[in-house]
């Protein structure tokens, strides 16, 4: 059938080095931001994916240029407040929380109406996260019940705002901050920690953003209204990606595997401390600073006395998108493993939690789950032979290439895997790799 893989063998031992793809995160900020400089901005290695295509393209219905060169973007900023709209103006997210979250405070002083649209899945998702504090700016937001399709009415009064972020989500983070962006005077923001790309990004621009950081939480204190100037950004591999290959290596037989050039913000390094806490050796090598951004490259050897973890919640942010990843080294690591407050999961692309313990079950693994927490039984010989079939009903990219790893490492006679055009989401070479490395997949 289209748009399946069949896998029927796991892959052979491996030594090699990649790159995987440019950090999505990065890249859809650095279209965002860009777009509100003065001037142009050149962008090196933006990921060519599905997110940040929608995200180009939505700047470009609110009146940002851009021209593609050999081996760069050029995005023609228009300065804070400098949007212009059409009528009846649709901007579609497509598949990207990310962008849409962002994008409704990045036009929130927009003169005049958007309509906000996506797919199937971001349809699911909610908006009150965004919609409760951007109303507390002075923004009128219409929305299907707290879901897609929204309509936004722009405004020039805006006033800033004080607010607790308390879900620990950088997407929320980040719409506030482009929306203070947007409004006079000192916006103060206290936040759960969760990835800090875009603070970041505006420090090293000299925006006047202010950032202290207590025992639990950021305090942020942005003054809006500054504009600045355009700039350059060399976007570093997504860790994201790479945490595929990361769990591929340490669940292969005897591999060894180097990714090159990947962004190790500590704020996306979950899963590396708590792969460590569970065995793994994972090294960091050739650590530098970009822009106030660490890069540099993930050492993975394969690991065979995996254990368990009782990890703590206070890692949940910072391994977001990779707890399903987790969860497989948790199916083959000995002990029981626990996982808590793992609510936001089912916030992603599709219910994430749901979705991997039904997984993990389809493959014979006892997982008890109360409310958001689960134990994972582990079993360290686990091996399997029957036929499986991963189903992926809302085509979430990070479900598809989970199940890939498993059935490249865990055995089986047959895998059918659907839904392979979702890597085109975040991460389209994400099989080539594999085949490079040596994975057999048809
Ligand atoms: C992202 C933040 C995370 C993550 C998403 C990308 C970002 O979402 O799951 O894939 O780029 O800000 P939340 O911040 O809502 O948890």
């Amino acid at each position: 059938m289209k748009n399946q893989i069949i896998i029927d063998e796991a892959i052979k031992p491996f030594n090699n080095k990649i790159t995987v793809s440019s950090d999505k995160s990065l890249s859809i900020r650095c279209v965002l931001l860009s777009s509100i400089a003065i001037g142009k901005s050149k962008i090196f290695n933006l990921l060519e994916s599905e997110d940040v295509i929608s995200a180009l393209k939505a700047v470009k219905k609110i009146g940002v240029n851009f021209t593609r060169k050999k081996n760069y973007i050029e995005i023609y900023g228009v300065g804070i407040n400098g949007f212009k709209i059409k009528k009846n103006t649709v901007l579609n997210a497509g598949n990207s929380g990310t962008l849409a979250r962002c994008i409704l405070g990045l036009s929130s002083a927009i003169n005049g109406k958007i309509k906000l649209i996506g797919d199937e899945s971001l349809s699911k998702r909610d908006f009150y996260r965004v919609i409760k504090p951007l109303n507390l700016f002075g923004i009128n937001i219409k929305s299907n019940k707290g879901m897609l399709p929204l309509e936004l009415v722009g405004s020039n009064l805006l006033k800033p705002i004080k607010y607790f972020e308390n879900k620990g989500s950088a997407q929320i983070k980040t719409c506030i901050i482009l929306s203070a962006i947007n409004t006079p005077g000192i916006t103060k923001i206290k936040a759960n920690r969760s990835r800090n790309h875009t603070e970041l990004m505006l420090k090293s621009l000299k925006y006047p953003i202010k950032i202290k950081r207590t025992k639990k939480f950021d305090l942020i204190d942005l003054k809006g209204m500054s504009q600045f100037k355009a700039f350059n950004y060399k976007i570093p591999g997504d860790i994201s990606s790479a945490s595929f290959f990361i769990v591929l290596t340490l669940l292969s037989k005897n591999s060894e595997l180097l990714i090159k050039n990947i962004n190790i913000n500590p704020s996306r390094t979950g899963i590396i401390t708590i792969l460590n806490r569970m065995n793994a050796k994972i090294k960091i090598i050739n650590k530098k600073n970009y822009k106030g951004e660490y890069i540099g490259d993930i050492k993975i050897k394969s690991t065979k006395n995996l254990k368990s973890i009782n990890c703590s919640k206070n890692l949940n942010s910072s391994a977001i998108d990779e707890f399903i990843l987790i969860f497989l080294i948790a199916c083959k690591s000995s002990g029981i493993s626990t996982f808590k407050n793992l609510g936001e999961l089912n916030n992603k692309e599709s219910p994430r939690l749901d979705i991997a313990i039904k997984f993990m079950r389809m493959i014979g693994i006892k997982v008890l789950r109360k409310k958001n927490d689960i134990k994972i039984y582990g079993n360290p010989k686990l091996k399997l032979h029957g036929r499986y079939h991963a189903k992926n009903f809302l085509k979430d990219h990070r479900i598809f290439m989970m199940s890939v790893i498993a059935a490249l490492t865990f055995g089986g006679n047959r895998w059918i895997l659907d839904d392979k055009d979702s890597i085109k989401t975040s991460f389209p070479n994400f099989l080539n790799i594999l085949k490079k490395l040596g994975a057999k997949i048809n």
